[in-house]
C-alpha cells in the first residue's frame, strides 16, 4: 500500500543479497497474486500446496518458509537475527533489535509513525517485510545522532517545540530528513508534500512545518 509519493512501498531489487543459506522458490508476482488473492508483497510465504504450484512458475519472486536467519544493516551496524518470513521490518527493529525510535501506531500504512530511511528513501517499516530489507541501509531516528549531537532536523524540532505526545515525531523527523537530503532548500509547499503521509493526532503541524524550514536554513539543512 502506498500512502503517497514520499513513502513508496519497497520492492525487492534482484541485484541485492537475499538472506544467506535459504532454500527459495521463485514465482512471478502476477502468478502469486492470482494464487493468493493477496495485496502487493514481494517476499512471500506459501503453503505447501501453493509452493508446489509456485515451483512451476517463471522466476521472479523468492519464497521463504520456516525461521530465516537474516542480517540487517541498521544505523551503520550489522545486526543478526532470525525472523519468520512474515515479520515486518518494524517488528524486527522494535521487538528483536530493540531499535524503538520507529513507532508502531496504526501498523497498517496509514500514519507514518514507523517511517525509516531505506537506502536514503523514506519507507513505512510496518508495510515492509524484514527480509526485503536485507542488503539495504536502514536508518532510524536514533541513527541521525552523530557523536552525541542531534541532527539539524532533530534540533529544529526541539527548538521549535514541534511535538506534544511525540508518538508521531520520529516519523516526521525521518520524512523531513529525507526531504532535505534530496532538496536542501524546500519551499513550504514541498515540506507539506514531504510529510503528507505523516499524521499527528496532537495537531503540531504548524510547528513541524516551521521546524523543517528552520532545519533547512541551519547548516544548509545538512547532517551534522
Ligand atoms: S505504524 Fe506504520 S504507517 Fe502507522
Ligand atoms: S505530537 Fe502527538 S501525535 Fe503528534
Amino acid at each position: 500500500m502506498e500512502k503517497h509519493s514520499e513513502h513508496p512501498v519497497p520492492t525487492p531489487d534482484p541485484s541485492e543479497t537475499s538472506p544467506a543459506g535459504q532454500t527459495s522458490t521463485k514465482i512471478s508476482r502476477r502468478h502469486f497474486l492470482k494464487l493468493s488473492g493477496g495485496g502487493a508483497v514481494s517476499t512471500v510465504i506459501l503453503s505447501t500446496g501453493l509452493r508446489a504450484k509456485a515451483a512451476a512458475m517463471p522466476p521472479d519472486v523468492e519464497v521463504f518458509s520456516g525461521n530465516v536467519p537474516l542480517q540487517l544493516k541498521v544505523n551503520g551496524q550489522r545486526r543478526s537475527l532470525t525472523v519468520e518470513p512474515r515479520t515486518t521490518l518494524l517488528s524486527a527493529l522494535r521487538n528483536q533489535l530493540e531499535v524503538t525510535g520507529c513507532k508502531e501506531v496504526c501498523n497498517r500504512g496509514e500514519c507514518g509513525a514507523c517511517t525509516v530511511l531505506l537506502n536514503g528513501r523514506p519507507v513505512l517499516a510496518c508495510m515492509m517485510l524484514a527480509l526485503d530489507a536485507a542488503g539495504r541501509e536502514i536508518v532510524t531516528v536514533e541513527g541521525l545522532v552523530q557523536n552525541g549531537k542531534l541532527d539539524p532536523v532533530q534540533q529544529a524540532f526541539v527548538d521549535r517545540d514541534a511535538l506534544m505526545c511525540g508518538f508521531c515525531t520520529p516519523g516526521f523527523v525521518m520524512s523531513v530528513r529525507a526531504l532535505l537530503d534530496r532538496n536542501p532548500n524546500p519551499t513550504a509547499a514541498e515540506v507539506r508534500q514531504a510529510v503528507a503521509g505523516n499524521l499527528c493526532r496532537c495537531g503540531t503541524y504548524p510547528r513541524v512545518f516551521e521546524a523543517a524550514l528552520a532545519a533547512a536554513k541551519s547548516a544548509g539543512g545538512k547532517r551534522g
